[in-house]
Formats: structure tokens, C-alpha cells, sequence
């Protein structure tokens, strides 16, 4: 989008778009020239040519000091009772409506959507998220792609600084968008290798520093666990290191680790063909990490941040690991591999053991871990597992609140963290055939973090979504960029 503010009252375009309260009262004085808005709103209340329900848009037509203006209202029920929620849905539904009429240029009166209890910069915000956000499509594989959309949006309010909160908000859009991509790309196609190579482009001339280790480095340097994950595929597995120094030097990082699998067969331990379908999904947690530092970069936050993905493919092949084997991780510690679809704890294991070579303060890890997790919660909502990290957790579930994304707690006990030991042969082994699955990995991936706090994110179930909404269509969701960012930028 192309946001202009116009701090006049002078309303060129020939579409407007207001916000509409259930009661026009409650409508500040706005002017459209030399007319006021609520006299002109007030006979189509009458008649009922719009809804005022939260979210509910309606076109009509009407005239402005005799000059014929489209008329576009968003309706915002009561203001008193609008949250962050609500403009998520007033702003989404706005731009998909935009979108799918393909109107180009518009006037929006910034101040007929105001409210009591949700300050203007926050409003921006969601507005310059939504605007590219609620609207995002992935064609990139079909032959008929949909035209180039660009709305060109003069904002009038003699609010000059929302410019900035509407630009904070559309990078943070960009990041959730450039997740969904990752997401989206084929199988066949993102690979470990181009994975890594796509990230090394994306940060290309910024100062986000990338690091890539192939598969021989990998196992010269002893990261058993993701080797033995990755060398069932001819595409070997890739560690991708991201750097982010806009913090002071020196200052301890905080560690963002993905779940980087671009396609999880199950591996010997083989997933049923319905099972399969969907399973390139399995590097969300790490495109929405790469999402996060991507927002990171550009609010340019004052934080050191390290970013781990983890890259492999399980797959089947003669070199495969197989139930029963056994491999050294990079701790030092054997693991035995008891079920090979168990596949995300094991190169997660070796990410995180790695991400507190860094000195971080707080390794944080998102992975579509478990169908335990969607068993437990549904698929609308992250488990989230805390190690030595209560405060965190507190404000980030706080976040998430506000911003509806939905976190819920389960624990770490020690009957998990005895039965990630109960090997005849090995110091671990990466599956239980009892309950618990959800737990008994979080129990798996926190043993390599130490003494350092973590909190382990199993997003499986919401990192995808079968049900277009406001926030966007279905697929990829992003899920959790935009409560991590704005914890970020509370630190
Ligand atoms: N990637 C899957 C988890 C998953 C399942 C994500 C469904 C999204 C939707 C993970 O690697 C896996 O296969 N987990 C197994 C673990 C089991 C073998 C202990 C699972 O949850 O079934
Ligand atoms: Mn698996
Ligand atoms: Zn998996």
C-alpha cells in the first residue's frame, strides 16, 4: 500500500471510507470539505444502507457538496468496546473488500475509526499490517497469475506521526507474508541447500549477518543428531545461522530456533498418505523465525538476536536412520532413535544445544512439533513449555492475548524427564510409545538447552489454517511473528 496522510479536509477521491459506530454519537466532529460527516451519514443510518456490525462493510453512494463520492463504510459496533481483535477484523475485511473490487486509490478518514480504548498509533499499526497482511495470495506456481494490486490510500487526519505506526505495521506484515512464501514453496523445490541459499538472498546487503553449514560440515562438526535426520534424502541438511547485532556489543543474545524440516515422510517410521499430505508445512517454525528477525531488521530493535534453523528433509532412502539406531549428539550424548517420525526433536536437539553456545539469555524454539499438541489444544492454538523463563512467559502469553494468538501452557515434570532417559542402550531415546507425546518432546528438545531458560513453541496445529479469514487466506499463518516482534520491541 501507499499511504499518504493528508492532513486537510479537502477530499479528492472519488472513494471514501469511513468508519461507522452502532451509534453515530459517538463519531468525533469530521468534515469532509465544508460538510459534516455525521449529517451526512445520518439519513443512510435512517435507512439502514449500511450495517454497523464490527467488520461489516457496505458500499453505497452519496454526495459531497453536490459532487457524487462511492461510498465505502466499515462497521465498528459500540467504541467503547473495540480491542486489538476488532480492528484486525475492521482492517482486514477493509482491504480484502478493497482487493477483490480493485480499487486502486481511496480516502480513508483515519479519525471515524478511532476509539476509547485502543490508542491511534495502535490503529495505524493494524491498519498498515492488514493492508498487506489480510490481502496476501501465493500464485507462484500457477500459470494464471492474479494482476499486480497496488492501493494508493490518502489518510486524512492532522495526525502526522500515524505514518510511522502504518509503516511499523507493514513491515511486520512483510515479515508474516514472507513466511507464508517460505511456507508455500514446494517440496521439491525448497530443499535444505535452497532454503539456505534463498535466506543468504533475502539478507543480502543488511546487516543480518547469515551463516550456512552443509552437510559435511555438519557432521565434521559433530551435529549427530540433525545428520542422522538429514541423510536419509540426497538433499542433505543444512544449519542456518542468523546474526542481528542492533544491540549493544557484546551484550548476550536472545536465541530464536526454527524447526526447519521441508518435508517430513516420517522417514522409516512412515506417515499414512493422508498423514503425509501437508508435511511440507514442517519448517514453519523456522520461516516464521526468519519472519521474526526479518521484522526485527526492519524496526531496526535495539536487541541482539541469534537465529538457528535447523534444515533436513526426512525422508527414506538405504542410508536412512531406521528405529533402533543409535547416534552421538552434539552435546556428546547418544540418542536412540526409537521412532524416525520423532524426527523434530532430534535436529531441534542439536539446534538448541548449539543456540546456548551463544551465550543467550533466553532460547526461545518454534517447531510444528506434535499432533499431540493439536490433540490436546485444537488446531487454533500453540503449546507453549517453560524452562527457568516465568517471567517471559508471563509477558509473551500476555502479548499473545491481546494480540489473538493462542498460547497455552503444558508442563515439564519429572516423569518426562525420566522417560527421555529410559534407553537400554543409549544415555536418550527420542520416543515413548505411552502418553504424553506433546510433553515427552518439549522434555526431549529443553534437556539440550542446560541451565538457560527456554520456552518450546509446538505451533503444528496453528501454523497452518485450513479457513480463509480476515487475517488471510488459508495455508501458512505466520503464527506468532506478530506477539514475538512486539515482545521484542517491549525488552
Ligand atoms: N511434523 C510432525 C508433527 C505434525 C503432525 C505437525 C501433524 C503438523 C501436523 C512431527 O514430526 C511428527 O511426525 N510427530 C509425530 C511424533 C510421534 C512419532 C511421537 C506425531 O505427532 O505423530
Ligand atoms: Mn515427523
Ligand atoms: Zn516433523
Amino acid at each position: 500500500m501507499k499511504a499518504i496522510i493528508n492532513n486537510t479536509a479537502k477530499v479528492e477521491q472519488e472513494t471514501i471510507i469511513v468508519g461507522v459506530p452502532e451509534h453515530l454519537n459517538q463519531l468525533e466532529a469530521i468534515k469532509i470539505g465544508e460538510e459534516d460527516l455525521k449529517d451526512l451519514l445520518s439519513p443512510l443510518k435512517e435507512h439502514q444502507v449500511f450495517s454497523t456490525n464490527v467488520g461489516t462493510i457496505s458500499t453505497t453512494f452519496f454526495k459531497v457538496e453536490e459532487k457524487a463520492h462511492k461510498l465505502i463504510t466499515v462497521g465498528l459496533g459500540n467504541t467503547k468496546e473495540l480491542g486489538y481483535n476488532d480492528y484486525l477484523k475492521i482492517f482486514g475485511n477493509l482491504f480484502q473488500a478493497l482487493n477483490s473490487s480493485r480499487i486502486t486509490e481511496a480516502s480513508l478518514l483515519f479519525n471515524s475509526f478511532k476509539s476509547q480504548k485502543v490508542e491511534k498509533e495502535i490503529i495505524a499499526e493494524i491498519l498498515g499490517q492488514q493492508s498487506e497482511q489480510s490481502i496476501y495470495h501465493f500464485d507462484g506456481y500457477k500459470t494464471n497469475k492474479s494482476a499486480p494490486y497496488q492501493l494508493t490510500l490518502e489518510i486524512h487526519t492532522e495526525e502526522d506521526d500515524i505514518a510511522k505506526s502504518i509503516e511499523n505495521g507493514e513491515a511486520i506484515a512483510t515479515a508474516v507474508n514472507l513466511a507464508r512464501d517460505y511456507g508455500n514453496i514446494p517440496p521439491n523445490i525448497l530443499t535444505p541447500a535452497y532454503y539456505a541459499e534463498l535466506i543468504e538472498n533475502q539478507f543480502n546487503d543488511t546487516n543480518v549477518f547469515v551463516d550456512i553449514k552443509d552437510d559435511e560440515t555438519l557432521q565434521k562438526e559433530g551435529f549427530g543428531l540433525i545428520h542422522a535426520v538429514g541423510k536419509g534424502s540426497k538433499n542433505g541438511p543444512r544449519v542456518i545461522t542468523l546474526t542481528y547485532n542492533g544491540g549493544k556489543p557484546g551484550e548476550n543474545p536472545i536465541a530464536l530456533v526454527g524447526k526447519g524440516i521441508t518435508y517430513d515422510s516420517g522417514g522409516y517410521s512412515i506417515k499414512s498418505k493422508t498423514g503425509m499430505q501437508t508435511m511440507k508445512f514442517d519448517m514453519c517454525g523456522s520461516a516464521n523465525v526468519i519472519g521474526m528477525i526479518e521484522a526485527a531488521r526492519q524496526l531496526a530493535l535495539p536487541l541482539n538476536i541469534v537465529g538457528i534453523i535447523a534444515a533436513a528433509e526426512n525422508m527414506v532412502n538405504e542410508e536412512a536412520m531406521k528405529p533402533d539406531d543409535v547416534y552421538t549428539a552434539l552435546s556428546g550424548e547418544s540418542v536412540e532413535v526409537l521412532n524416525t517420525d520423532a524426527e523434530g526433536r532430534l535436529v531441534l536437539g542439536d539446534a538448541v544445544f548449539y543456540a546456548n553456545q551463544f551465550q543467550p539469555n533466553i532460547i526461545l524454539d518454534f517447531a510444528t512439533l506434535t499432533g499431540a499438541a493439536v490433540a490436546a489444544l485444537g488446531e487454533d492454538k500453540a503449546a507453549v513449555f517453560n524452562q527457568n523463563a516465568e517471567d517471559t512467559l508471563k509477558s509473551i502469553l500476555g502479548q499473545a492475548e491481546i494480540m489473538d494468538e493462542k498460547v497455552f501452557e503444558l508442563p515439564i515434570t519429572a516423569t518426562e524427564q525420566a522417560l527421555i532417559r529410559k534407553s537400554e542402550v543409549a544415555d536418550l531415546v527420542n520416543h515413548t510409545n505411552g502418553q504424553g507425546k506433546a510433553l515427552f518432546a518439549a522434555t526431549f528438545i529443553n534437556h539440550f538447552a542446560g541451565n538457560t531458560p527456554h520456552l518450546h513453541f509446538d505451533i503444528a496445529g496453528p501454523a497452518t489454517t485450513n479457513k480463509p479469514s480476515y487475517k488471510g487466506p488459508a495455508g501458512p499463518t505466520g503464527y506468532l511473528i506478530s506477539t514475538i516482534v512486539q515482545w521484542l520491541r517491549n525488552q
